[in-house]
């Protein structure tokens, strides 16, 4: 049988499912379409059973009689770890691994520089950056900006992206399952990035790059590895939470400083 996270991949790619028929030969299982999905991509095969599990051409047990071959392709996307940045954001943009794709308008990627020295991570898109597509658009964005090119960073300079793709509905943290699901994803932008530092900015960001559930305010202020790759990792105040504490913002603004230093002894 196929399961519900196989099926939805399947629907997102637009591949037809193929219900059992009839028993015996040239009748096509399910269980052989589940099989097809298992197999892992870049056989050779790939496209002309591809073709014919989205039903472009038919199985060669329609028109012989005889058994089909066993199934080699697999419709389901490659692993992230593998892909290039154009092959892991249109990997991401079709996402249907959580709930989240269901009421999002589209994915945030992430923007910038490619070989940035300086990765921004937060925590998901908000209404702003779920309606334009890119992350920290809106009054935190600006925040952020102003915070970034304070220490000479400027947010074209550095690469922001976020835990989660997908805009959580009103605005809630996203759920474990979720970044979870996402997690894969942004470990292979920071692989791509290769930054010398992250500013992980706010709790969600923090805990989850760092796997604790210590308060930020005890996060900040010291240097964390990220595991995997050991890239030095700063805490930061959430620009929206300055927004409404606007008396942190000297902290978060030593918490800036302690990036600069870092990077210049870079
Ligand atoms: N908050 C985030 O954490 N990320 C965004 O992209 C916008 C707001």
């Amino acid at each position: 049988m196929l399961d519900a996270r196989r099926r939805a991949i399947l629907d997102a790619l637009g591949i037809d499912v193929w219900r059992l028929r009839t028993q015996g030969p040239g009748a096509r299982s399910e269980d052989a379409v589940s099989r097809a999905a298992d197999q892992g991509p870049g056989t050779k095969a790939d496209e002309s059973t591809a073709d014919r599990v989205a039903g472009n051409s038919p199985p060669a047990a329609e028109s012989t009689g005889v058994a089909p071959p066993p199934p080699i392709p697999s419709a389901l996307p490659p692993e992230p770890s593998a892909l290039s940045w154009e092959q892991l954001h249109a990997t991401v943009r079709t996402c249907a691994a959580c709930a989240l794709h269901e009421t999002r308008t589209q994915t945030v990627f992430g923007v910038g520089n490619q070989s940035a020295r300086l990765m921004v991570i937060g925590e998901a898109p908000g209404a702003e950056e779920d309606r334009q597509g890119e992350p920290f658009v809106g009054r935190a964005g600006q925040l952020l900006n102003a915070m970034l090119a304070a220490i000479g960073f400027p947010r074209d300079q550095v690469y922001i992206a976020n835990i989660v793709k997908c805009r959580p509905p009103g605005n809630r943290d996203p759920g474990a399952d979720e970044t979870a699901a996402c997690r894969a994803y942004l470990l292979r932008q920071i692989e791509l990035v290769a930054p010398e530092l992250i500013l992980a900015v706010g709790r969600v960001a923090a805990h989850s790059l760092l796997g604790t559930d210590e308060a930020v305010g005890r996060l900040r202020g010291r240097t964390h590895r990220l595991d995997p790759g050991d890239i030095p990792v700063l805490v930061t105040y959430h620009p929206a939470y300055l927004l409404r504490q606007p008396q942190e913002k000297a902290k978060s603004w030593q918490d800036l400083q302690a990036a600069w230093h870092l990077l210049r002894e870079g």
